[in-house]
């Protein structure tokens, strides 16, 4: 299995994210964590297409687009033609989840499903066999920063199990609150995808990175994953 930092750049400074970009790719990082909330599915507004289209001009990582926002499948399209390569939506946000899923995919994009807290994971069994990421919140969208929720860890054992058990291909990815602190529990519970904001972002982004590469190793070779 691959195990990825996604660094969410709703931490990032604005107004070096060219720069932090490109540290980021320097780093070994592969995935970009790219979160865009409409006021509306979450209290907070973020930012949108014109920076994703900006910083795909200078970028070669995997931008993996975390929509927060009401009825997704309105934007697919305009989300992939400024440089998504892949696409989560929330259960509750979408009104035909199997329909949007299947938008994303036609759209020749990764397709992912996310849940909050409070969303059982039965609630996307329908969508399991054809994704190729599920989010489990581990915070309530909207803001980074924010602790853990212990009471998630269960959903992503369940998820990691039920994705085994069938067969299916999806990787699990996790979202909010991961620090030194967390990452071990998320990692031993299944996630492989670990979406983190705080934990990097801030004075020093490449020591961060560096740190937190060297701790995840280190949690595997313990734990044997
Ligand atoms: C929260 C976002 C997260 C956020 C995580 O709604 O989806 O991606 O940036 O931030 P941290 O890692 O600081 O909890
Ligand atoms: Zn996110």
């Amino acid at each position: 299995m691959n195990y990825r930092f996604c660094p969410s750049i709703l931490s990032a400074d604005f107004n070096r994210l060219g720069d932090q970009m490109r540290i980021l790719q320097e780093s070994g990082i592969e995935i970009v964590h790219i979160d865009v909330m409409d006021g509306i599915f979450v209290p907070s507004i973020s930012f949108g297409m014109p920076v994703i289209r900006s910083i795909r001009k200078e970028s070669s990582l995997f931008f993996d687009v975390h929509l927060m926002i009401q009825e997704p499948e309105r934007y697919i399209q305009e989300f992939v033609s400024c440089g998504a390569d892949s696409i989560t939506v929330h259960q509750e946000a979408c009104r035909d989840l199997a329909g949007t899923i299947r938008k994303i995919k036609e759209a020749n994009v990764k397709a992912g499903v996310s849940v909050k807290p409070e969303t059982p994971v039965k609630s996307i069994l329908p969508v399991l066999p054809e994704v190729d990421m599920v989010l489990i919140m581990t915070v309530q969208p909207g803001f980074g920063g924010q602790k853990y929720l212990p009471e998630c860890t269960e959903k992503i054992r369940e998820v990691r199990a039920l994705i085994r058990e069938n067969g299916y291909h999806a990787d699990v990815q996790v979202d909010g609150g991961i620090n030194d602190s967390t990452l071990r529990t998320v990692v031993e519970a299944g996630a492989n995808y670990l979406v983190a904001g705080s934990y990097l972002f801030g004075e020093d982004l490449q020591g961060n990175v560096r740190r937190a590469q060297d701790k995840l190793q280190e949690i595997r070779k313990i734990d044997n994953i």
